[in-house]
């Protein structure tokens, strides 16, 4: 055997040796506390090392002078490493408990978070980035449901207070009708009429709603005409602008066509004539236009009416659920419980479209945009 190939036994046997204990204590402690087997790491790797040393200085026998040079030296390096690995090993531990308390600090409830401060290493910055933006989107979710869960609760309060208010007359009048003290029943009887369809429009614009806000509304796209679905809107509109007095117009540049639900687009329309007809003074006219918006190719409705203009304050609330207008809580002769405009904002966004208002010289003006056919499929 080789003096070389002596030497390399040497150092591997004894090393090893050392390895192979320190990996065992080190399988062991793996339950143990990061810190710890960092440290215990660190004294495998320098005992190992100087264990292989030093047999090999002994088993190459140099004189009792060099041997203690190569034990002193090895004594050095060997408190240096092990002071190094105590150093590192108590910033990883710092480290991992600022994160923990950062973690721990989370508050779901409430959206808030103590970011950990940003010196903790590539993975662990990484970890504590990844909890801070996850705590803003917690935030943010809690923020919406907490104003849908307003907005409900709103809804709820205001329309059961419009509805009880026709109910209260539909009573009083059925209870004259009972005791026959009308004269002339017939009147009554049309009005019972009157209010029940009114009831029941308003029941079924409430169920629309709370379909688009749970997210139950199902569209059954098809490939639809803009021109057709204006013209049946206009038609439908019609006797209630004549008996107004209102005209009604409408007109479209080209043949447009968009993938939509046919009957959820008409009553789009057909809520924004109405409201278009109910606030244009007699004489006056409400206009519909269909165009294509070059480049995007989006089509765009515009409902133009005289209505005066809507105070500018109100313009960002006219979508709102049960929001009508400054004037009046209690619905009017005609009036409706304010929930037209938020179907429109509904529908509309369910085909990835938008909607928004403006005024316009003596009247305001409706928009919806749809995306173009091509788009959508
Ligand atoms: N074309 C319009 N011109 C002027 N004001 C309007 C117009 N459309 C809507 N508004 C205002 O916005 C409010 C909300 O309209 P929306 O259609 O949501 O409710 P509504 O018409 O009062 O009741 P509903 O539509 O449920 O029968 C109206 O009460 C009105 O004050
Ligand atoms: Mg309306």
């Amino acid at each position: 055997v080789s003096p070389e190939l002596q030497v390399v036994l040497i150092a591997a046997a004894s090393s090893g040796g050392v390895g192979l204990l320190g990996a065992l204590l080190l399988r062991v402690s793996k339950r143990g506390s990061l810190r710890w087997t960092l440290l215990l790491l660190g004294v495998v790797a320098v005992a190992a090392m100087v264990a292989g040393v030093v047999a090999t200085a002994r088993a190459m026998f140099l004189s009792q002078h060099d041997l203690g040079v190569v034990e002193v030296v090895c004594g050095v390096t060997a408190a240096v490493t092990l002071g190094t690995c105590w150093l590192v090993s108590r910033w990883i531990s710092a480290a991992s408990a600022a994160l923990g308390r950062a973690v721990r600090s989370l508050d779901v409830e409430h959206g808030q978070y103590q970011a950990a401060p940003n010196s903790l290493g590539a993975e662990l910055d990484a970890v504590s980035r990844a909890l801070a933006e996850t705590s803003e989107r917690l935030a943010a979710s809690r923020e919406r449901e907490r104003t849908l869960e307003a907005s409900r609760r709103e809804l709820v309060a205001w329309v059961s207070h419009d509805l009880r208010t026709p109910l209260a007359g539909l009573r009083a009048m059925s209870e004259a009708l009972e005791d026959g003290l009308v004269d002339d029943p017939g009147r009554y009887h049309r009005q019972l009429r009157v209010e029940v369809d009114r009831l029941a429009g308003m029941v079924d614009d409430l169920f629309e709603l709370s379909r688009i806000q749970s997210g139950a509304l199902r569209l059954s796209l098809t490939e639809v005409a803009v021109d057709d679905l204006i013209s049946d809107a206009l038609a439908g509109a019609e006797p209630l602008a004549s008996n107004r007095g209102v005209r009604l117009t409408g007109a479209s540049g080209a043949p447009l066509l968009i993938a939509a639900d046919a009957g959820e687009m008409s009553r789009v329309l057909a809520n924004l004539l109405f409201n278009a007809i109910r606030h244009t003074p007699a004489d006056g006219s409400v206009r519909v236009v269909a165009t294509a918006d070059r480049p995007s190719g989006d089509v765009v409705v515009t409902v133009a009416d005289e209505c005066g203009g809507i105070p500018d304050a109100d313009l960002p609330r006219v979508f709102e659920p049960a929001w009508r207008g400054t004037h009046a809580r209690t619905p009017g002769p005609n009036g409706g419980a304010g929930l037209g405009l938020a179907i429109v904002r509904g529908i509309v966004e369910a085909h990835r479209g938008a909607v928004r208002v403006a005024n316009i010289a003596g009247g305001c003006e409706f928009e919806l945009r749809l995306p173009a056919l091509h788009a959508q499929a």
